[in-house]
């Protein structure tokens, strides 16, 4: 059967995947925190952004080629990173690494995957960006960046957005914890999802591997639990300097959301900016993305390449962010959802959706480049 014709957009491949992933494992990719007001909040703010339909444009060929740090990419999207992604599907970290080779796109990872940097560098190839979360202790920090280059990374991406831990409420109420703790409840849904329980029988059971190596004092369930807080540094201006002295490669900052901080940023020698509010997951009181991308681009003013994500769900957000000033666009939840639901085929089916949805809708909108955008904009 015809995945285009059973299930066209990402909201199949989520019901889809709901079936397959146990309940915990769904709900630590599906929430935000609070009431999620921030997740409704980036999708109502996307919705907003209009664009003005063409007419008498002829046979548009829509180009959907972008180039950004040096490299050209067929499409202007790539996964952004999640931590414990082998926890959500298994062996996630692999299974996209692959695929974004395959269909050049960048391939986040976070430090926090349950891959290290060792494991899947060589798969990414050259569209491997590995996420960067700040730690306490400089020694590890430079540890860190000395594996990540060694294991053929080129690109690092620093996250700033995550000052402390959120509730996430979902989350508490469905027992997410690392590992799972094993009530009949967690039992019960993970043997009415065989695909993923044998899958993890498989590959093992997923750990914070990276932190993990540099907390060699905690063991068991309780290493594995805390092993990335214990290390977790609360990082300021100097930090991003130092890891600015000691990365050659492409340094961006992923989680901004204010102009005077993109200046900043920029003013430390960092390659790109990218705006995001972690979909939701961390605050659910302050701006939509979206809403954060104009001020952010309108001040870097093209010093340097501006990212976004963030609730995109569609070919039609994409264009409605790089209209905003984006330069690339990252999705995250949406690659795992395709994951779960069909596996690497639902991944190539995504990049599928997602590539026809942007030609379809530039044609609309009269674009035949990714630059004819900002002009269709209803302002
Ligand atoms: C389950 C989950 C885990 C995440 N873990 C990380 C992480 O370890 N590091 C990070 O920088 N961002 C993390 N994020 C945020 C994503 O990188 C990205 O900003 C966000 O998911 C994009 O929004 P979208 O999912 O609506 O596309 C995580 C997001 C989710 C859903």
């Amino acid at each position: 059967m015809d995945l285009d014709v059973t299930h066209p957009a990402l909201s199949d491949l989520r019901r889809r995947a709901r079936r397959r992933m146990p309940h915990f494992a769904f709900e630590y990719l599906d929430s935000g925190t609070g009431r999620e007001t921030g997740i409704h909040h980036n999708r109502a703010r996307l919705d907003a952004v209009r664009f003005m339909p063409a007419i008498l444009r002829g046979d548009l060929q829509p180009d959907l080629t972008r180039a950004t740090l040096g490299t050209t990419y067929p499409q202007p999207f790539g996964v952004a990173p999640l931590g414990m992604a082998g926890l959500l599907w298994p062996d996630a970290e692999r299974i996209l690494a692959a695929a974004c080779a395959h269909h050049r796109m960048p391939y986040g990872q976070s430090t926090v995957a349950a891959a290290t940097p060792e494991d899947t560098g060589t798969i990414a190839g050259d569209m491997g960006w590995f996420q960067h979360y700040p730690v306490n202790d400089a020694g590890i920090r430079r540890d860190m960046l000395a594996r990540i280059k060694a294991a053929g990374w080129k690109t690092l991406v620093v996250t700033v957005d995550v000052p402390g831990e959120s509730r996430r409420e979902r989350q508490r109420r469905a027992h997410v914890s690392m590992p799972p703790v094993m009530t009949p409840k967690i039992i019960a849904s993970i043997l009415s999802c065989p695909t993923w329980a044998m899958g993890i029988l498989k590959h093992g059971q997923p750990t914070m591997k990276f932190p993990n190596s540099y907390a060699p004092a905690a063991k068991g369930a309780e290493a594995f639990t805390h092993a990335g807080r214990l290390i977790r540094g609360f990082p300021d201006d100097a930090y991003i300097s130092a890891l600015r002295a000691e990365w050659d490669g492409p340094l961006i900052v992923k989680g901004v959301a204010e102009p005077a901080d993109a200046d900043r940023l920029i003013g430390l020698g960092v390659d790109a900016i990218w705006v995001s509010n972690h979909s939701g997951r961390q605050f659910e009181g302050g701006p939509a993305a979206i809403d954060c991308l104009p001020p952010v681009a309108e001040t870097v003013a093209g010093r340097v390449p501006v990212y976004f994500c963030s609730g995109v769900t569609g070919g039609l957000d994409i264009l409605r962010a790089l209209a905003l000033g984006a330069d690339f666009v990252f999705l995250g939840k949406a690659w795992y959802f395709a994951l779960a639901a069909f596996g690497r085929a639902g991944v190539d089916h995504l990049v599928h959706i997602l590539r026809a949805d942007m030609v379809s809708n530039m044609t609309q909108i009269g674009a035949a480049t990714l630059d004819d955008l900002p002009g269709r904009l209803i302002r």
